[in-house]
């Protein structure tokens, strides 16, 4: 029999983020149609940001432990849990705590109870690649073994940023588990590496900045004709989170010799004192971006310290958060340290959007157990406005060229 989509219940998708941060996933959920009803963060810088961002979300600044129960929703809801728990100690950077000892790699297991306790139609678990190596995968493999034990299907996603519009190579994996068996086609990427978002382009318009520079709020420097930047700006005049560390002169001195694409190997020894022992080195250490490709990853900018592709200064909040795809209008909270913290942490919004929408996809699709749940609800009145509306159409990004 064939699927008639005018014969379905009408249904709202909403969600709950746990180990929210800033919010990066909830705007990429947002953007491709779900209701972020509740999100849980422990730390309140973070949902400071997440709360200025979000402000029809109801956010709980907890640790998620002491999180007893989740009771959002009526059972007509289609109900997506998602989130990504810390990944510090999965991360291929940190050869130190990386294995089973480090507490907090167990916080997925309060992911998993959560999930227990709910039972969402769809959970989508995120993390950075280096789960899939740390103790030998037995992380993932215990969130997809428990998962399948609660009766889920699970597909196992490693996705580069870059390919879906995001000026950065950074892979993530995601697991997404669906309780009605349903397939979920990987989502194709968008753009083919040659159309990849360069830093050139993402950073656009933004004004000129000098080391420690810390007015948070400036005008734009330029209009541009970057299809990105436009994206990210729509149509504001200024925006917040100009703000750079400011470095001592002797580094400032040592950015002057790294080259767009070096790295520390290009400075004179004679200037790297502190680095002499070159096994403490990595390709992150003093790299300078290249304006012609999208960005190495954003990530702790104490340990990779990226430099500006022409001023010779760290990257500002607002520049790191363009290359994450935050749009300009999203404010981050809290002191310099924090906001780099937050931005950092992120998922880009634009693969989160991705990850989503081919959810919804999927969800609109007969499940293997005969379920349906397509033809969805909007937003309520109570969901945030205009912002949240409007959705960056990515497929325009890879027709404009600077
Ligand atoms: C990788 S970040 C999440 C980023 C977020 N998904 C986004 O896209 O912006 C992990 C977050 O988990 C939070 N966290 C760590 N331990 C926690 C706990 N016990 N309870 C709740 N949140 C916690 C951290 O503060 C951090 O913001």
């Amino acid at each position: 029999m064939g699927w008639k989509p005018e014969t379905l219940r009408k249904r709202r998708v909403i969600a709950v983020d746990l180990f929210a941060g800033a919010g990066g996933m909830s705007l990429g959920a947002r953007w491709a149609g779900v209701d972020v009803r509740l999100a849980v963060e422990i730390d309140p810088h973070a949902t400071r940001t997440y709360k200025t961002n979000h402000p029809g979300t109801k956010v709980l600044t907890k640790d998620i432990r002491s999180v007893k129960r989740i009771r959002t929703g009526k059972s007509s809801d289609t109900r997506i849990l998602f989130g990504g728990p810390p990944c510090q100690g999965f991360s291929t950077s940190n050869q130190r705590t990386r294995n089973a000892e480090n507490k907090q790699n167990w916080l997925y297991r309060e992911f998993l109870r959560l999930v227990k306790q709910w039972k969402p139609q769809w959970v989508v678990f995120e993390n950075v690649k280096g789960i899939t190596e740390t103790e030998g995968g037995l992380f993932l493999e215990k969130v997809q073994t428990e998962l399948s034990s609660y009766g889920y299907t699970t597909a196992l996603w490693v996705l580069n940023a870059a390919d879906f519009g995001v000026p950065q190579c950074r892979s993530r994996v995601f697991v997404v588990g669906s309780s009605d068996g349903h397939e979920v086609p990987k989502p194709r990427c968008l753009l083919t590496p040659s159309r990849y978002i360069t830093v050139k382009k993402a950073l656009a318009g933004l004004p000129y900045l000098s080391n420690g520079a810390s007015e948070n709020r400036l005008p734009y420097r330029t209009a541009t004709r970057s299809a990105y930047a436009k994206l990210m700006r729509e149509d504001l005049s200024d925006c917040d989170n100009h703000l750079v560390s400011r470095n001592a002169p002797h580094v400032i001195q040592r950015y002057a010799h790294v080259p767009q694409g070096g790295n520390w190997e290009d400075i004179p020894l004679s200037l790297m004192e502190n680095y002499r022992d070159r096994t403490r080195c990595h390709t992150g250490i003093y790299h300078r971006l290249s304006l012609k490709e999208p960005s190495v990853v954003i990530g702790n900018f104490r340990k990779n310290m990226l430099i500006h592709p022409e001023q010779d200064r760290g990257l500002s909040v607002r520049e790191a958060a363009r290359l994450q795809s935050f749009p300009d209008w999203y404010v981050f909270q809290g002191s310099i340290g924090f906001q780099q913290q937050q931005v950092g942490n992120s998922v880009p919004p634009l693969l989160a959007q991705a990850v989503f929408e081919a959810i919804l996809r999927a969800d609109s699709r007969p499940a293997e157990n005969g379920a349906v749940r397509s033809d969805r609800l909007p937003h309520d009145g109570k969901t945030p406005g205009k912002r949240f509306q409007k959705r960056p159409s990515i497929l325009t990004l890879s027709k404009k060229v600077d």
